[in-house]
């Protein structure tokens, strides 16, 4: 392929999140801590789980069959197939191998790609790859799928109301409306036990909450500087997130993405010229002299900038957190899960032109800002429109769930956790409660090869 394609980003894109879920208020008081801890402290309303039916492989599995389906996608128009996730079931073989046995039926086995890891991060890590090689020289003109999926649990205590699951695939190439900015990209990569999974006999990560909201926002504040800077460089008058229409975060629990626009704006003030301070930031001026690096916990700081940006966050962010509060955090989905809310929560003239930044954050650490456009091509339009009503009877999905009690979820995960390494095993999840084509578990057998349904 010679001639350079244009307008490179994501053409379609689906999401599948669990059919049960537990009610946040209900498990404050199963939990026995404080009204409002989880739903006023961390913002979250519902958190999907999956009982022992579902695994890595199911999820992924039902959330490209349905991309495929809805989009009426050839699979020998697909060239490359790219996973993200950080559940892992098998240290060798990877998901993308499983999901090939939906290609291969068909003959379909030219399929470059394969699995990328780094906590939260694996999807952007998968999605970049893909973006990559349809702008490379090695692309053949056929189109890539990005599949991001996690089930994330954590053990009983303050971590677990901040798991959830889910999956999103997306369709990448030429010509899309959701377009990728060239050259601004902006990565902070470093080395943190904030939090990781040593333990490969365990479902569960170990986790060091504090430092991951540290390195959270402190992989915020250089993505987000950098970012800018190389924005100015082909738009000098780029003036952060004025100059954007939305700002969307992975989303380990909704409040912690608040703070985190806060922190955006806190960064814009320490970036101003005193001029400008006065002008658009009056009354702050008592952080004048305030460091980036001392301040991720300061609560002056992160009350005074939350106010500030409580309308800029109603306008830019909050329309993004719809899945991330009613499913929780799907880890490796839960950026796009965002995307997806954004997207939904506007009519397709409302979107036409816009551009908005992502960030994606992978604890350990990996983390990227970068910007996506709305393409303003007419055809482009009708591509988004047909975009924005399939997901929205995705999202619809979210009112059809089964609300389950706290004691069932609790016993439900300890199901998991007893049997995360048993051969060979049969599964006793409900497949009754799982959504109309779903992907199941049916068995591990001896030498540990699972076997797997769909649900019509
Ligand atoms: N009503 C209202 N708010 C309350 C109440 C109450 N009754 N009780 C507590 N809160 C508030 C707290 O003040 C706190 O708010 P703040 O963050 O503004 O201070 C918030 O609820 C959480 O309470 P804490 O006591 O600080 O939290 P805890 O120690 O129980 O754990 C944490 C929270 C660290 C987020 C934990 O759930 C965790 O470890 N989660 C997993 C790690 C994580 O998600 N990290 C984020 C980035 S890495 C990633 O994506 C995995």
């Amino acid at each position: 392929m010679s001639t350079k394609v244009q307008n490179v980003g994501i053409l379609a894109m689906e999401l599948y999140f669990p059919s049960q879920y537990v009610d946040q208020v209900d498990l404050e008081k199963f939990d026995e801590v404080g009204t409002g801890k989880y739903t006023i402290g961390l913002g979250q309303s519902k958190m999907g789980f999956c009982s022992d039916r579902e695994d890595i492989n199911s999820i992924c599995m039902t959330a490209l069959h349905r991309l495929i389906e809805k989009n009426n996608i050839n699979l020998h128009d697909i060239g490359r197939l790219e996973v993200g996730t950080e559940t892992i079931i098998d240290k060798s073989k990877s998901v993308k191998t499983f999901l090939m046995t939906l290609f291969a039926k068909e003959g379909a086995t030219d399929i470059e790609g394969i699995d990328s890891t780094n906590a939260c991060y694996g999807g952007t890590a998968a999605l970049f790859n893909s973006i990559n090689w349809v702008e490379s020289s090695s692309w053949d003109g056929r189109k890539a799928i990005v599949v991001a999926g996690d089930i994330a649990v954590y053990g009983k205590g303050p971590a677990r109301p901040t798991g959830g699951a889910g999956a999103v695939a997306m369709l990448i190439g030429p010509d899309a409306p959701l377009v990728f900015d060239c050259g601004v990209r902006a990565s902070y990569m470093t080395h943190a036990y904030d939090f990781y999974k040593p333990d490969l006999a365990s479902e569960f990560p170990y986790v060091d909450g504090k430092l991951s909201i540290k390195c959270y926002l402190s992989a915020l504040d250089n993505c987000y500087n950098l970012f800018c800077k190389k924005m100015r460089k082909d738009n000098p008058d780029f003036k952060g997130l004025l100059s954007l229409d939305g700002m969307l975060f992975h989303s380990p629990y909704c409040k912690l993405v608040q703070k985190s626009l806060g922190r955006v704006c806190f960064n814009d003030f320490l970036n101003a010229s005193p001029a400008d301070r006065e002008k658009q930031f009056p009354g702050l001026s008592q952080f004048n002299n305030h460091k980036r690096e001392e301040t991720y916990f300061d609560r002056d700081v992160e009350k005074a900038f939350m106010i500030y940006s409580e309308k800029l966050f109603n306008e830019k962010t909050k329309p993004s957190l719809h899945v991330a509060k009613n499913v929780g955090n799907m880890y490796t989905p839960s950026l796009y899960g965002g995307l997806v809310s954004y997207l939904v929560s506007k009519s397709p003239d409302q979107l036409i032109g816009k551009k908005f930044a992502l960030f994606s954050y992978g604890s350990g650490l990996a983390s990227t800002m970068y910007s996506i456009s709305i393409c303003k091509d007419m055809s482009a339009g009708s591509k988004l429109e047909r975009l924005i009503n399939s997901l929205n009877n995705t999202i619809a999905m979210l009112d059809k769930r089964q609300c389950v009690d706290p004691q069932v979820f609790s016993d439900l995960m300890d199901v998991r956790t007893k049997n995360y390494h048993t051969a060979p095993y049969e599964p006793s999840g409900s497949i009754d409660v799982l959504f109309p084509g779903t992907y199941y578990l049916v068995r591990i057998d001896e030498q540990r090869r699972r076997t797997y349904e769909r649900k019509l």
